[in-house]
């Protein structure tokens, strides 16, 4: 008998090394995503977790090494075929990043008026479904700068929903909220990449929003992944740098200004 292969993982990078000019952000990253995993990626401000994010949504391309979504090497791809793939990856942006001069729904919608053929009645079920899906289907007639910042998360995750997507990757969700809004965001995403059966990415150093909500850790540190697995692996790890990272101590091996500190031969 022909066992069948397994399905390759959502996304891959196989010993990644990405260099700016001068500096060095990554050294060898390898690192999968499998279906349906929550992977959280933790590491210090400057450690290069968006640009991680950016290779895998083919908007960075690596110095050496390769990045798959599935069975394609995006980093190879002509670019027509890259933006077929990129329309299967969600991604929600730092800062939420709406068009300030477009209202609620004209910011979800757009995706699906560019990269679809759906007729107007179309765009708009799914634009209300999402919506829904967020708890912001009141707002859709206001404009971005009359929304609070958990709003427009609300917003950029139902923006990033929208076509579907087979992965959606997540930079700080939590970024400049307050804790409770935090925790609301955590949950929310939760539900919807279960209830949507989605995988998803949370690049976060929010150590509580981490544990709630990955169901896989990695962290990056000094250019390489130093742990990556199941969060209670994590909690019981013995590397002085992962237990220095989740207690927030400042006694450890990391040092203010350590993450300029890889190497260069
Ligand atoms: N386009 C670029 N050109 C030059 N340097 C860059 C570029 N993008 C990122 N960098 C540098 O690469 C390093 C990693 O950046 P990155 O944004 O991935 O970090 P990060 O882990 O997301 O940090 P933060 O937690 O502050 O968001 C930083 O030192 C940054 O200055
Ligand atoms: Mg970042």
């Amino acid at each position: 008998m022909i066992e069948e292969a397994p399905p390759p993982p959502v996304a891959e990078l196989r010993d990644i090394h990405l260099q700016f000019e001068e500096k060095k952000v990554l050294a060898g990253v390898s690192l999968k995503v499998e279906t349906l995993d929550r992977l959280v990626i933790m590491g210090q401000s400057g450690s290069g977790k968006s640009t991680i994010l950016r290779l895998m949504l083919g908007i960075l391309t690596p110095t050496k090494g390769s990045v798959f979504f599935k069975q394609f090497e995006i980093s190879r791809l002509p670019r027509r075929k890259l933006q077929q793939i990129r329309a299967r990856i969600g991604m929600v942006y730092q800062y939420s990043a709406l068009l300030s001069s477009r209202n609620v729904r004209d910011n979800v919608a757009l995706p699906l008026q560019e990269l679809t053929d759906m007729s107007r009645n179309e765009i708009e079920a799914v634009v209300d479904e999402k919506l829904n899906l967020v708890g912001m289907v009141d707002a859709k007639q206001q404009m971005p700068s009359e929304l609070s910042g958990g709003m427009k998360k609300r917003v950029s995750l139902a923006r990033a929903l929208v076509m579907d997507p087979e992965l959606i990757l997540f930079d700080e969700p939590s970024a400049g909220l307050d804790p409770v809004i935090s925790s609301v965001i955590d949950e929310l995403i939760i539900s919807l990449t279960e209830k949507s059966k989605v995988t998803s990415v949370i690049v976060t150093h929010e150590m509580d929003s981490a544990f709630r909500i990955g169901t896989k850790m990695a962290m990056l540190y000094q250019g390489k992944i130093i742990e990556a697995g199941e969060p209670e692996q994590f909690r019981q790890s013995e590397n002085p740098v992962v237990a220095q990272f989740l207690s927030g101590s400042t006694e450890g091996p990391i040092l203010e200004g350590s993450k300029d500190a890889i190497e260069t031969k």
